[in-house]
């Protein structure tokens, strides 16, 4: 009997020799890494772990009922159905985008929906700005630490950081001499309200100094506002945006965009965030999500203007009590629970609170040993820093443990830096 071969088999007996990718890819590729940490953070999906390390919304906290109605109402009429399921406009659906404009002039930012692009989460904003405003070399300043997912974002586009420590704004610190021999023009980016990681916010003082250094370096601010309407202590503090049009007359001559998202207040999984600023910027960020995705599903950005356009006040004012709550048990965890030497943010809104560690501890060996010892994860400070980390840094979310597991996880993390102190002692002194 004879066997033939078949034109697969012959391919098969080529030896196979698999692209070098690594040589192929783009000059940009070399800046786009993934951490270490997230390696570590795998062990998180292990079920006796109790987590501070997610900084996600606690999903018992999701409109389902709401969200479920909107897609029931839209789908369920044959108009909007039609309209919900097809192509659409890069700027994003109309209603949804007068709903957040009338929003945004609510707190001093007077606009119309020209003003507002509609993004896929605020993490597409930020490629998009880093997109439309970077060329390689570019100086970005932010904040040390900052949000490791804007560094993700602009790293594709190879700009020079220049990151500013906490109170630099305010304390005397000659930011314009730091920016000698650097390329004009800077993009700042900044999270003024319960940043992440830090949950620290920034003061009026320090927002009306940030303004001042923006018009005299000429430099573009981004204000990522991804958590600004958690805010459950202390008195609101008006946008960057806000107060740059107060100076400068209008949106249209302001030099702040402003970034805002539903992934906190609704839902991360409908992905709709957008952007506020000048019509001239608008339009070429539209044309840059054009060639990127088209636009954001217009099936859920119905859904979202229907969840916002009915007590949303209502929604955000539970978010705010419930977020309130845990963040005040982890405050009085801490006071009650850590040893001296460490200290931490004390946030009024938000997810997030920010310890430094003694001198000398490491928040990645930590986390080592508190997953082995202690079974309680958090994540090390290092990957925010866009310069030089402080390696005795570490980031706790309250959003996700229930209070009994806050209190629980806080004296067992507290257990292990006093006994890494101990152990720490005797090589500190050889
Ligand atoms: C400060 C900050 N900005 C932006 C984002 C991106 O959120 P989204 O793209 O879901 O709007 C996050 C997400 O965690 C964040 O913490």
């Amino acid at each position: 009997m004879t066997t033939a071969t078949s034109p697969a088999q012959t391919a098969a007996k080529i030896p196979a020799q698999s692209p070098d990718w690594a040589a192929r890819f783009s000059d940009r590729m070399s800046r786009v890494r993934a951490s270490e940490i997230r390696e570590l953070l795998k062990l998180l999906d292990q079920p006796d772990i109790l987590s501070f390390a997610g900084g996600i919304p606690d999903p018992g906290l999701f409109p389902a009922a709401r969200i479920q109605a909107g897609y029931d109402q839209v789908l369920a009429d044959p108009e909007l159905s039609r309209q919900a399921l097809q192509y659409s406009v890069s700027e994003g659906y109309l209603p949804l985008r007068t709903w957040i404009a009338e929003r945004m002039a609510l707190a001093g930012v007077d606009c119309d929906e020209h003003n507002i692009l509609i993004t896929a989460g605020s993490q597409q904003a930020l490629d998009l700005i880093g997109k439309l405003f970077l060329t390689a070399g570019d100086t970005v300043m932010v904040a040390r630490p900052t949000y490791l997912g804007a560094l993700q974002a602009f790293n594709a586009y190879e700009p020079a950081y220049l990151d500013l420590p906490e109170r630099a704004l305010t304390d005397g610190v000659d930011i314009q001499a730091l920016m000698a021999g650097r390329r004009p023009n800077p993009l700042g980016y900044f999270v003024p309200d319960f940043a992440n990681p830090t949950g620290i916010s920034l003061s009026l003082a320090e927002r009306e100094a940030l303004l001042d250094l923006a018009q005299d370096l000429d430099m573009t601010l981004i204000e990522d506002a991804a958590y600004r309407e958690l805010r459950f202590d202390g008195e609101v503090s008006p946008t960057l945006l806000a107060l740059d049009i107060a100076r400068s007359g209008s949106i249209e001559q302001a030099r702040t965009l402003f970034c805002g998202t539903f992934s906190k207040t609704i839902s991360p999984a409908l992905r709709i965030g957008w952007v506020c600023g000048p019509k001239a910027v608008i339009e070429k960020l539209v044309l840059l999500k054009q060639g990127c995705d088209l636009h954001v599903s217009t099936v859920n950005q119905m859904v979202a203007h229907r969840a916002v356009s009915e007590d949303y006040e209502q929604h955000l004012s539970a978010l705010r009590n419930a977020y309130g709550a845990k963040a005040h048990t982890l405050l009085a965890a801490l006071d009650r629970h850590m040893p001296p030497g460490v200290t931490w943010s004390r946030p009024q809104g938000g997810m997030f609170v920010w310890i430094t560690l003694p001198d000398g501890l490491d928040g990645k060996l930590l986390l080592e040993r508190s997953l082995a010892e202690e079974r309680v994860a958090f994540v090390p400070g290092e990957p925010f820093f866009a310069e030089v980390p402080a390696a005795n840094t570490i980031r706790l979310s309250y959003s996700l443990p229930t209070a009994a597991q806050i209190e629980d996880g806080v004296a067992r993390l507290a257990g292990l830096i006093a006994r890494s102190q101990g152990s720490r002692a005797p090589a500190a002194a050889s």
